[in-house]
């Protein structure tokens, strides 16, 4: 019989409904290669309850923690990703001390092979970043929770900001020795190979990619930005640009895992409720489901950043979701004791009619995320405008001497 390593976890992260599907069927598919670790799923109050009930229901830990935004609009439009502020909030990881290692992965990683191997190294072991292979990929690493790292971390956030506006920019200058100082701490890129590098060189990728451990959503176009066919239980490849039907397979294996598992278990919780999906019955009889993003529907929170939280931990009167934050810190978790036999792996979730279920729609789609325009705008209506970036009083001003000429 396996056993379970109770003090070790793989940690993900969701900030809305949209990500938590990403995170749903990344579980899935490590209790697929049946680890032994504790599976945990950080997520903020945007996140709905019934997909809260859904996370609970398949993952051995869920813990809300607040958003971290790190608000830099000027980085994060370098890497033309104004979206990726928020991932600030993956810091929280380090504050799950009840285990004593743990492996963070991007709710955009999919696993194919057990990577239970990844707990022998230490922190912070993470793969080159196919962008700049001297920096590390921050979508996969492996940790040690401290809520000491935890402050520093948030403490240098608030000093020294990201490079890239995100949290791979704030670990790579923390953890700023990792290209030279231990080889051991350089994972072999097949834990964390993104899209991107396939393309870029096609002869590694036929080398090397059948050992294949996790493959990474990296970038924009997430698997849940695509159309699938559940007749021919395909992504549908139409108006697919050349280098993303290089990757088909794995979008496939997304799909797969989200079809059969998680979708199921969303209807089970409701937490495909209208407020997300659209149903359509076309002539045909199939049943259409489209997926509109969350965030159009379900309240914002206002995001936190570092600097408040250092603020804050300097005045203990200041309010309850803050000093929740300083003390343990900012998190209130759920086990879902009852799905784990303590002496065997989680039990991968197969709902009673999944298969009726995957037969009955046919093409299921997401919504593309709101545009850069729209973002800015709902940031500027929440009091948070990048006064230091874009929307600084000159550039303000030039707007409007460009209007009124
Ligand atoms: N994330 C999130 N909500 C967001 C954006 C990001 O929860 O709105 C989390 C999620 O775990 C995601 C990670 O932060 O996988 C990093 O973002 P993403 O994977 O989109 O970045 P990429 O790997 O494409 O650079
Ligand atoms: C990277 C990583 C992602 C990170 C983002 C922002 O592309 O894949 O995990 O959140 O940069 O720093
Ligand atoms: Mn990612």
């Amino acid at each position: 019989m396996v056993s379970v390593v109770k003090d070790q976890a793989f940690v993900t992260l969701a900030t809305n409904d949209v990500y938590c599907q990403g995170a749903l069927v990344l579980c899935q598919s490590l209790r697929h290669h049946k680890t032994t670790r504790q599976i945990v799923a950080l997520f903020t109050p945007q996140v709905s309850s019934n997909m809260r009930r859904a996370l609970e229901r398949l993952f051995d830990e869920v813990v809300e923690v607040n958003v971290l935004d790190s608000g830099d609009s000027a980085h994060l439009a370098l890497l033309s990703r104004p979206e990726l502020g928020v991932t600030f909030t993956k810091i929280h990881c380090w504050c799950l001390t009840q285990y004593s290692k743990c492996v963070f992965m991007d709710a955009d990683t999919l696993v194919c092979n057990n990577i239970d191997d990844l707990f022998e190294r230490e922190e912070l072991s993470a793969a080159p970043d196919p962008g700049w292979p001297d920096c590390f990929n921050s979508g996969v690493f492996v940790y040690r929770p401290s809520l000491e790292t935890y402050n520093q971390l948030l403490k240098f956030a608030t000093e020294n900001g990201s490079f890239d506006g995100g949290d791979q920019g704030l670990l790579n200058s923390f953890f700023s020795d990792w290209s030279t100082a231990d080889i051991y701490k350089h994972l072999p890129f097949i834990y964390n190979l993104s899209a991107i590098a396939i393309y870029s060189y096609l002869p590694a990728f036929k080398q090397f990619g059948s050992s294949l451990k996790v493959f990474h959503f990296l970038g924009p176009t997430k698997p849940w930005h695509h159309k699938y066919d559940a007749q021919t239980k395909g992504v549908i490849q139409e108006n697919m640009s050349p280098s993303d039907s290089l990757f088909i397979d794995f979008l496939n294996l997304w799909w797969d895992i989200y079809a059969t598992c998680i979708w199921p278990l969303l209807v089970e919780y409701k937490a495909a409720d209208t407020k997300m999906i659209e149903y359509q019955m076309p002539e045909a009889g199939d049943l259409q489901v489209k997926m509109r993003r969350q965030e159009e529907t379900v309240a914002h929170e206002k995001p936190i950043k570092p600097a408040e939280i250092l603020e804050t931990q300097g005045h203990p009167q200041s309010t309850e979701k803050r000093e929740k934050i300083t003390a343990g810190p900012s998190m209130s978790s759920k086990r879902e004791t009852e799905m784990m036999p303590s002496d065997t792996p989680g039990p991968s979730i197969s709902p009673p009619h999944q298969e009726d279920v995957a037969a009955s729609f046919a093409d299921l789609s997401l919504e593309v995320e709101p545009t850069q325009s729209e973002k800015e705008r709902r940031r500027w209506e929440e009091g948070n405008a990048d006064y230091l970036g874009k929307d600084a009083f000159v550039n303000i001003q030039r707007k409007l001497d460009r209007f009124l000429k």
